[in-house]
């Protein structure tokens, strides 16, 4: 049983009026949506279920041994790793005995060059994470990377090369077995933005001194969960019903804003496994999309709120609640007599947070915009375990709904191919002519200069 609540009340048409969800017409019961958990299942379900012995011990050998851990990868292969990290890894703080985790997951020279200069390849160990072995900006830069370890450390620097791949597919396997650098495989069915649970967020995240153990756990309590055909009973296939009959109501932007710092990085992590899963085509002509948009609570209560209040009535808040924010922090009295500060001394800092929110949920339905209140009980690795499978499956929910594949990604595939067409690689660069006989037909008149 997992603590995690998703409270729908705020959608309810009750309240927010003509477009609200109706509940009404919701049956309790949804044995069909299960399918798309079951036969064939997709991959990342079964990932709950793996042996951790092999890892934790290699990590446990490694402890003390570096200084900075960095991790090379885009997309799925890199938002998961530091996702978990921005949960339980304080910023600019990292665990005794353990790595501080840079993240590199784009090809800006200048972030590379300044890292290798800050870092000690001695004291460095390099994950580098893609899955078809391929991917331009993460080879680039680990070829980068490699060069610089090669340069600091002379023979062996093979042994700082931590290699998170597909058991066949691409180079980068091959390259790895050559030089000798550790290997971990990603299971051929989990696609990048479901493999947070796999090597590819487990590897930073062990690394780091996150609790990969209690990770799973948690994870697998809510698989359970999603496999009850009430929704009632299973928030995975809540959020899911909830944000299509939203999207299909007109109100296609989901705006995710947790209230903790600490899942900062999730809205990130959810916004690509929303959009890169359910942006799709549906048949020759009709396209199905809900478009994600990461906030953070209270921070944005002085920025987006005022467009979720006043703006256009197309969007669904999804408003995350950590109940227990772990040490509270009281706000001291001011000093002297100050009759418009008063008010905050006694109070502690969470609870300013937590009442925040509920201020935000009052605020959005006198708006009449329509929130989700999801509600952790507190934010650890066996709750965000939770939180992860239960995003995942809501996405395996969502695709059934709307009827498209989940699991594949097309458009960003799309976007690979045309970047090794630019760049030379062989058997792209026919494509690419023909695209570019796209850019003819363009005005050149539609430019602006300064
Ligand atoms: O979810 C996905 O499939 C993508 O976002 C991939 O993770 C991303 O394109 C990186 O791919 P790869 O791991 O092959 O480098």
């Amino acid at each position: 049983m997992s603590g995690i609540q998703l409270d729908l009340r705020f959608s309810d048409r009750r309240l927010i009026g003509i477009g609200g969800l109706d509940f009404t017409g919701w049956r309790e019961e949804y044995p069909e949506l299960l399918t798309a958990l079951t036969g064939p299942p997709p991959g990342y379900s079964e990932l709950p279920d793996q042996k951790l012995s092999k890892l934790c011990d290699w990590a446990d050998a490694l402890k003390g041994r570096y200084d900075d851990l960095l991790l090379l990868g885009i997309g799925g292969s890199g938002l998961g790793g530091r996702m978990l990290n921005c949960a339980f890894v304080e910023p600019a703080c990292k665990k005794p005995g353990h790595p501080r985790l840079h993240v590199v997951d784009n090809v800006d020279p200048r972030r590379l060059s300044h890292l290798l200069k800050e870092l000690d390849p001695r004291r460095t160990l390099v994950n580098v994470v893609t899955k078809s072995g391929s991917t331009a900006e993460t080879m680039a830069s680990f070829a980068v990377v490699r060069e610089w370890l090669r340069a600091g450390i002379g023979e062996g620097y093979g042994e700082r090369i931590v290699a998170t791949t597909d058991p066949d597919l691409g180079d980068l396997r091959a390259l790895a077995t050559a030089e000798g650098y550790t290997i971990f495989e990603i299971p051929p069915p989990v696609g990048g933005r479901f493999s947070v649970l796999s090597p590819v967020g487990l590897v930073p995240a062990v690394l780091t001194g996150v609790n990969v153990r209690e990770l799973l756990a948690g994870a697998r309590a809510m698989r359970t969960a999603t496999l009850n055909p009430s929704w009632r009973k299973n928030p995975s296939l809540a959020l899911a019903l909830a944000l299509h009959h939203h999207h299909q109501a007109g109100r296609r932007i989901v705006s995710i804003m947790p209230y903790a710092d600490g899942l900062r990085d999730f809205a990130f992590w959810f916004a690509q496994l929303w959009a890169e899963s359910l942006g799709k085509r549906r048949g020759s002509s009709e396209v199905y999309g809900p478009t994600p948009q990461a906030a953070l609570g209270a921070t944005d209560q002085h920025s987006q709120l005022q467009l979720y209040v006043d703006g256009p009535k197309d969007k669904v808040i999804w408003l995350i609640e950590v109940r227990d924010l772990g040490d509270e922090v009281k706000i001291p009295p001011q000093p002297g007599d100050y009759s418009s500060l008063d008010y905050l001394g006694g109070h502690g800092l969470g609870e300013l947070l937590l009442v925040e929110l509920k201020g935000t949920v009052l605020t959005l339905i006198k708006a009449k915009t329509p929130s989700l209140v999801l509600s952790l009980p507190r934010l650890d690795e066996r709750e965000l375990g939770s939180l992860i499978y239960l995003c995942q499956a809501s996405a395996s929910f969502a695709g059934k709904l709307a009827g498209v594949n989940a699991y594949d990604q097309p458009g960003v595939e799309a976007g690979k191919k045309t970047t090794y067409a630019y760049l030379g690689r062989e058997g792209y660069a026919e494509r690419l002519a023909e695209d570019e006989g796209l850019l003819d037909e363009t005005d050149s008149s539609l430019v602006s200069e300064a």
